[in-house]
C-alpha cells in the first residue's frame, strides 16, 4: 500500500479513517508462528480488545487463531465471525460471576482470576474446567498502565496464593486445566519474559489436570526506525526447548498458548486524518487536524509514539510541528516532530495504528467514529461506516417532561 492507494482511499471513504493491511497481519501471525514451530501444539489466542472489527476477527478466523476475550461482547462478536467456542478464551478482570457463567454456558474456555471468584464459579460449576491466571510478580511492560504482573497489580492470583488455590480445588472438585500470566505490554527483555516462564512452570507442576499454559503477550513492535522490538526469533527458540523438556519432564503433551495483539495488528494499521488549521505562535507551529483523542487516545493515555508522514508532500523540507486535535482538552499528537512542510488541507499518516486505536475511540465532543477500511490484494473493503447523527442520537429517550419539552417534543408527544 502506497501513499497515493492511502490517498485515494481518504477521498473515497472521507478522513479521518483508518486502514488495515491484511498482508501485514497475516505475515505477522505466521512470523509467531514460525517462531514456535518446533512446539507440538501452538494456539494462538489474538486478544480481540486490540482490534475488534468482526472482519479482521475473521482472517484470524481463516488463519487457525483463537481469541482472547475480556467482555461477553467481545465473545459474542467472536462467535459472529464464526469462532468455535472452543477456540474462544475468555480473560476478564473484575467482571460479575453472572457474566462469567454466562461465557460459560456458551461453551468458551473460563480463565479467573481472583480467589473469590474462583471458589464461587467452582462450588456453582465443579463441571467446568477453568484456567488460572497467575500474578507472577514480575515488573516488565513499557508503561505503567500496560505493567500488569508486578505485585501491586490487580490482576490475576498471586503466586504465594497457590495453597489457597489447591484448597478451593479440594472442596470444589473443580479442574484446572490451564495456567496463565500476561505480564504487561511492551517486553524488551526475552530474558524477563523467560524468568517470568519459570514462576508459570514452577506453578504448573501443582495442577494435574493441565492441558495448557498460557504465556500471555507482550510482544514489543518497532515504533520508529530502527526501533527495538520483542525478539520473536529469540524467544521462539529459548521457550519452545524449555517448555518441550517441561512437557517431558511431565509426560504430557501440553498445548503452548500465546495471546498477541499488538504484535498482530500495530503496523497493519495506518490512521489518516486531513489538516485542518497550521497556526504558527510564538514558540511552536502547531498543525492541527480533524481529529483528536476521541479517535486516537494512546499518545495522550500512555505517551504512545506513533510515527506521522505528511502523504500529501513527502518529498518537501522537513520542519519541526506539534501536531493537535480538535478537542477541548489538550490533545498532543506529537511535540516538535520533524514533518515535511505541511500545508492545510494535507493528508498526515499515524503508523502503528492498528492496536488500541480504533478500539479505544468514543464520541467524545459528539464526534463521529470513523471508518474503517480493510486494504486486501490490492483493494479497499469498508468494513465500518463512519457514523452518523443518527447513530449519535440512537439511544436517546426522551423523558417527556413538559416543561424541558421544545415545542417540536411537545407536539410529537
Ligand atoms: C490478559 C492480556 N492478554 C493479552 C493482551 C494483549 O497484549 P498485547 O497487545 O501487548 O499483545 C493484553 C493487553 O492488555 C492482556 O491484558
Amino acid at each position: 500500500m502506497n501513499h497515493s492507494d492511502l490517498i485515494s482511499i481518504t477521498k473515497q471513504y472521507g478522513g479521518p479513517v483508518y486502514v488495515y493491511d491484511s498482508e501485514k497481519i497475516i505475515s505477522q501471525y505466521k512470523r509467531l508462528t514460525t517462531a514456535f514451530k518446533n512446539v507440538k501444539h501452538l494456539k494462538l489466542n489474538y486478544a480481540v480488545k486490540a482490534l475488534s472489527n468482526v472482519a479482521i476477527l475473521r482472517i484470524f478466523n481463516s488463519l487457525g487463531s483463537g481469541l482472547d476475550t475480556v467482555s461477553i461482547q467481545e465473545v459474542q462478536l467472536g462467535l459472529m465471525a464464526g469462532f468455535n467456542p472452543e477456540d474462544i478464551i475468555f480473560t476478564p478482570n473484575g467482571v460479575s460471576l453472572e457474566e462469567i457463567e454466562d461465557v460459560a454456558k456458551l461453551g468458551v474456555q473460563i480463565n479467573i482470576d481472583n480467589l473469590s471468584i474462583l471458589e464461587q464459579f467452582g462450588a456453582r460449576n465443579p463441571d467446568v474446567p477453568v484456567c488460572i491466571r497467575i500474578n507472577p510478580h514480575v515488573m516488565a511492560g513499557g508503561n505503567s498502565k500496560i505493567s500488569v504482573g508486578h505485585i501491586d497489580s490487580k490482576f490475576g492470583i498471586s503466586i504465594h496464593q497457590i495453597p489457597h488455590i489447591l484448597r478451593i480445588i479440594d472442596n470444589t472438585g473443580m479442574r484446572v486445566n490451564g495456567i496463565h500470566m500476561h505480564t504487561g505490554s511492551d517486553i524488551l527483555d526475552v530474558e524477563v519474559f523467560l524468568y517470568a516462564s519459570e514462576i508459570l512452570f514452577e506453578t504448573a507442576k501443582h495442577f494435574q489436570d493441565l492441558e495448557f499454559m498460557d504465556f500471555g503477550s507482550g510482544f514489543k513492535v518497532p515504533y520508529k526506525e530502527a526501533d527495538i522490538e520483542t525478539n520473536v526469533e529469540e524467544l521462539g527458540k529459548k521457550l519452545t526447548k524449555r517448555f518441550n523438556n517441561f512437557c517431558k519432564e511431565i509426560g504430557k503433551d501440553l498445548t503452548l498458548a500465546f495471546e498477541p495483539g499488538k504484535f498482530l495488528v500495530s503496523e497493519a494499521g495506518y490512521f489518516l486524518s486531513k489538516v485542518n488549521v497550521v497556526k504558527q505562535t510564538t514558540s511552536t507551529v502547531f498543525a492541527g487536524i480533524d481529529s483528536g483523542f476521541n479517535h486516537l487516545i494512546r499518545p495522550m493515555f500512555y505517551n504512545s509514539y506513533h510515527q506521522i508522514e505528511n502523504i500529501s508532500n513527502p518529498k518537501g523540507k522537513e520542519r519541526f510541528y506539534s501536531i493537535v486535535g480538535y478537542i477541548c482538552e489538550t490533545d498532543t499528537f506529537a511535540s516538535n516532530r520533524r514533518i515535511t512542510e505541511i500545508s492545510e488541507g494535507d493528508i498526515l499518516c499515524f503508523k502503528n495504528a492498528g492496536a488500541y486505536c480504533f478500539s479505544m475511540a468514543s464520541n467524545y465532543n459528539s464526534r463521529y467514529r470513523p471508518a474503517e477500511v480493510l486494504w486486501h490484494n490490492g483493494q479497499s473493503h469498508l468494513i465500518r461506516k463512519r457514523e452518523t447523527i443518527q447513530d449519535i442520537v440512537a439511544n436517546l429517550v426522551d423523558p417527556k417532561i413538559e416543561e424541558f419539552a421544545t415545542k417540536e417534543l411537545v407536539k410529537e408527544a
